[in-house]
């Protein structure tokens, strides 16, 4: 029952609920009934102390993405899956504030990834919407534990509903999940596609968070595609719109590093043969479709005009690809890696894969390596063959 959800939650925020919540150790499945039955004999109510148990084992899991602070911030499972890191956040409300916004509102705001940062950053604050009674409740939580709560005002209600009076600046992140699990679909996003681009219609100021597998042929002409990236991993494509956007097309924007690259993708980059250095572009420049702009920063060119690998005879450290040395390149045969790999006693193996079908832990066990040394293996083609690279990680000089 929701109403009952809320009512748990709320508790959880009274004197009772904290102290319990501080009370319970670190989180930990194989200790969790135990500890459960300790907050019940010491007179805890059993829904309070489930409550309190799953927050702990949210923010256990919350760690991953809001660092130290998970252990103050409230989640809901969705929510916490769906949250905006701070890292990116933060970036995206100073983007509003650059372009001069006042009052920003946030129409899906979830349990408030994105919400603290944009009150912060607008002058007059912000307003925070969501269809969710549970997920506003939560949202209020974080908005209080992080001290933002007097600048922004929450309300639960359908976005297309909202009263946009007074806001010079709209961010909307749909929700990309339905009762079927993820969706795919621009327009089964909720609320769909089509309202992001009404939006930016009504305010030109907006932006929205998209999947990152966004399909570039639906993205607007005159708007701005980020792909961003954390520590590696993918994680959104953002949209700008009107004074929001910078004026090219796409950009690829690497996180934590705060390295950003732009381009319209009409750069071409041709293949050509194994240079000394093999480069693997961040995953943000590959779906920004901007790996030839960095095949031309670092000197090289593709591998293989359909492989976003990097070649080239240049060292260079890049924000924006991961560098290799070379050290040998053969056609693909299981027999003569394995004899490759055994002379110089592999035992621990990275594989590396792109344009090629090999599933890399079919490949490891088919090479039973069992030695003592450390290599990295990249498989590939290499105009149009079957090859694979050993390699060798570049270290910073
Ligand atoms: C992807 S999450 C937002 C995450 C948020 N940016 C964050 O960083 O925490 C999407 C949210 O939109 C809400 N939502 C979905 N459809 C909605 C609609 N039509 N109107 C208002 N809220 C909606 C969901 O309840 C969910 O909390």
């Amino acid at each position: 029952m929701p109403g009952d959800e809320i009512g748990a939650f709320r508790r959880l925020l009274t004197p009772e609920g904290q102290r319990l919540l501080a009370s319970l150790p670190p989180y930990d499945a194989a200790s969790a009934l135990s500890a459960a039955e300790a907050a019940r004999r010491a007179g805890h109510e059993e829904s309070l102390v489930a409550t309190a148990l799953t927050q702990s084992r949210l923010r256990a899991r919350a760690v991953r993405k809001f660092g130290a602070q998970a252990s103050s911030l409230y989640f809901t499972p969705d929510g916490l899956e769906q949250a905006t890191r701070p890292v990116v956040a933060a970036r995206r409300a100073q983007r509003f504030a650059d372009a001069g916004v006042r009052r920003v509102a946030d129409l899906c705001c979830g349990v408030g990834g994105d919400l603290p940062h944009l009150a912060a950053a607008a002058g007059n604050g912000a307003v925070g919407v969501d269809r969710d009674p549970l997920t506003c409740a939560v949202a209020a939580a974080n908005l209080e534990v992080l001290g933002v709560a007097e600048r922004v005002e929450i309300r639960c209600a359908e976005a297309a509903a909202a009263d946009l009076a007074g806001i010079d600046g709209v961010f909307l992140d749909p929700a990309r999940r339905g009762s079927r699990g993820r969706t795919f679909d621009p327009a089964a996003y909720s609320p769909p596609y089509s309202f992001v681009l009404e939006l930016a219609e009504r305010v030109p100021a907006s932006a929205a968070k998209l999947a990152p597998g966004i399909p570039h042929a639906v993205l607007p002409r005159g708007a701005e595609a980020e792909w961003v990236s954390v520590d590696g991993d993918l994680v959104e494509c953002a949209v700008w719109f009107g004074p929001l956007a910078s004026g090219v097309p796409r950009r690829a924007t690497i996180l934590p590093a705060a390295a950003t690259l732009t381009g319209d993708g009409t750069v071409r980059a041709a293949g050509g043969p194994v240079g000394r250095y093999l480069y693997e572009p961040d995953a943000a420049v590959i779906r920004a479709g901007l790996v030839a702009d960095v095949a031309t920063q670092l000197g090289g060119h593709l591998l293989d005009p359909t492989i976003a690998y990097v070649t080239g005879d240049t060292r260079a450290n890049s924000p924006f690809a991961t560098g290799y040395e070379v050290l040998d390149v053969l056609p693909f045969s299981l027999k003569r890696l394995r004899t490759l790999l055994r002379a110089r006693d592999v035992g621990r193996l990275t594989i590396k894969k792109r344009g090629s079908a090999i599933e890399p832990e079919t490949l490891r066990r088919q090479l039973r390596l069992a030695g003592s040394a450390e290599a990295t293996i990249v498989v590939t083609r290499l105009a149009g063959a079957p090859t694979v690279l050993v390699v060798d990680p570049l270290r910073d000089r």
